[in-house]
């Protein structure tokens, strides 16, 4: 019998075959995965909950509805490992409207202006859910679906390989579109997504994940002293319902600037008129060294948990968001609520509204392509 066999073995015996899970998955592999009851949606459909662990005192809970990460606890510089990422305690929670905490993201992240775009000559109607605009893939986007799961162990690392079939016509998309999520998590601390999509006709994919960070692990506190660098000379300029206006703008003595190290709050007040539009920052960046493939993106560090994480992307761009529309309303996990700029988002990704612009890079993927993107979270001590 074989790991992945044996592990599917302790699962599905889950309760009366503890032991064996204990014993000899734990003694074999270093990163370990357990599966467990979350809860019924309102359809009645059954959702799971996979915990990846591994040896280094990094953990974190995947559910099957809307791939959601639920929590991420890695160790802060005294060793000691807490929740860095926002989230609810609940599937109903997750069910009820929120601001896609965890959640994957698809089939085109980010905004579509007018909810609209077109193909070779023929134009595709989505629902607007933002404004005028669609945003996220609509209001049953991939982050409200079930998806399937396999677990996948290699070498030291273990993964879950999420899968869901968008259907022809969801949410108003062309074409049957096949899309696997792998979610690794290796001995060393880092959290890797694997995207890779087909479709069966031309269509549009911007996948990304949209967990929200707080690196201190008290959400009580907002991100602002959250140090960033971003490896970008220039941003995607929005409108004042966020679609980009169709330039680069260059961050050069801009608030924009994160090229060297610089607290989120240091400039995020200043008189801008992109941040004024986007509440703060919620803007896309436009990566440097994009010829390289798989590189340093982005990074952030809270300096009293020394907790530092690294983005590593494939994307051409990322969305730097400080969670400006959190507004105190939705609940945390202990009682309190999510106050404005309690969490951000790194969103990796095609730039917003890529299909109706035409000197962005491609959103469009064709029958028999392949759609991959890659991105990892590193998490160290500084
Ligand atoms: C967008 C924000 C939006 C947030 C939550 C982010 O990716 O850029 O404008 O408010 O998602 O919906």
């Amino acid at each position: 019998m074989n790991f992945l066999s044996l592990i599917s073995l302790s699962v599905s015996c889950k309760g009366n075959q503890k032991d064996l899970k204990d014993t000899k998955i734990s003694k074999n592999n270093i990163v370990t995965i357990e599966k467990s009851i979350y809860g019924t949606t309102a359809k009645g459909e059954k959702v799971e909950s996979y915990l990846l662990k591994n040896q280094k005192g990094m953990e974190v809970s995947i559910i099957t509805y809307g791939g959601i990460i639920t929590s991420l606890k890695v160790p802060n510089k005294k060793g000691i490992s807490e929740e860095v990422v926002l989230g609810f305690s609940t599937l109903e929670q997750y069910m009820e409207p929120h601001p896609y905490f965890g959640a994957l993201i698809g089939r085109y992240g980010n905004r579509i202006a007018n909810a609209k775009f077109s193909l070779d000559g023929k134009t595709y109607t989505l629902a607007a859910n933002n404004g005028n605009n669609s945003l996220h893939g609509g209001p049953e986007g991939f982050h409200r679906v079930i998806w399937a799961v396999e677990e996948v162990k290699e070498g030291e690392a273990a993964s879950l390989k999420l899968k869901y079939l968008s259907k022809d016509g969801e949410e108003g998309f062309p074409g049957n579109l096949t899309v696997y999520v792998t979610y690794s998590l290796t001995q060393e601390n880092t959290l890797d997504v694997l995207y890779e999509a087909t479709t069966d006709q031309k269509t549009i994919v911007n996948l990304t994940q949209h967990t929200y960070f707080n690196l201190s692990g008290d959400f009580s506190k907002t991100v602002l002293d959250h140090e960033i660098v971003i490896d970008a000379d220039q941003i995607v300029p929005v409108d004042d319902t966020l679609i980009p206006t169709g330039k680069f703008e260059s961050v050069a003595n801009t608030p924009f600037d994160f090229r060297k190290s610089k607290a989120i709050g240091k400039e995020i007040n200043e008189a801008n008129e992109q941040l004024k539009r986007g509440l703060g920052y919620d803007h896309c960046w436009v990566l440097n060294h994009q010829e390289k493939g798989f590189r340093f993106a982005a990074s952030a560090y809270e300096p009293i948990s020394g907790r530092l994480m690294e983005v590593r992307t494939t994307e051409p761009g990322i969305q730097l968001y400080t969670g400006n529309f959190l507004d105190g309303t939705l609940p945390t996990r202990n009682g309190n609520t999510y106050a404005q700029r309690t969490g951000f988002c790194l969103e990796t990704q095609h730039y917003p509204d890529s299909p109706n612009q035409k000197d962005f890079p491609t959103t469009v993927l064709k029958p028999g392509e392949k759609y991959q993107s890659q991105t990892s979270f590193a998490f160290s001590i500084k």
